[in-house]
């Protein structure tokens, strides 16, 4: 039985229907169309599919889409704003850190929700905001360095 769900998804009201035990992953991508949600080991481990559900990171594939009803979803698909890529995206392309990209959606929404909570994070802060994330590509540094510098790119950083 489909249960109906309504909530906000990068600043827009969107309605679905959900089936019971369906998770936010499939929701997002099958219910509502936002393709920039990734699945990867939907087991609530590698971290690709993580978004921003009233502002925290979680794994969509392991959240019950039921219990989102009535919150906020960030994903990817709102980091932008029109044209203006974030200055979270410009700088991992500066630091070339998304290289086959698999863990890159969930790697930016982790760290966005570490800077909207910390404008100027440590190096330690930032590890530790991302080690739920799983990258088998950039060994990390290219990643870690890419969100200190969006950080310190003081001005362009949107809450
Ligand atoms: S797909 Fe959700 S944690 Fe891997
Ligand atoms: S860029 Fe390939 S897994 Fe991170």
């Amino acid at each position: 039985m489909k249960t109906p769900i309504q909530f906000r998804l990068n600043g827009e009201d969107v309605a679905t229907f959900a089936e019971g035990g369906a998770n936010l992953l499939d929701v997002l991508r099958e219910g509502v169309g936002d393709l920039s949600v990734k699945g990867g080991c939907w087991q609530g481990t590698c971290g690709t599919c993580t978004v921003l559900i009233d502002g925290v990171p979680r794994v969509s594939c392991v959240t019950l889409a039921e219990t989102i009803a009535g919150k906020s979803i960030e994903t990817v698909a709102g980091l932008r704003n029109g044209a203006e890529l974030h200055p979270l995206q410009n700088a991992f392309m500066e630091h070339f850190a998304a290289q086959c990209g698999y863990c890159t959606p969930g790697m930016l929404m982790a760290a966005k929700a570490l800077l909207d909570r910390n404008a100027n994070p440590t190096r330690d802060d930032v590890v530790d905001a991302l080690c739920g994330n799983i990258c088998r590509c950039t060994g990390y540094e290219p990643i870690i360095q890419a969100v200190l510098d969006a950080a310190k790119s003081d001005g362009r950083h949107r809450a």
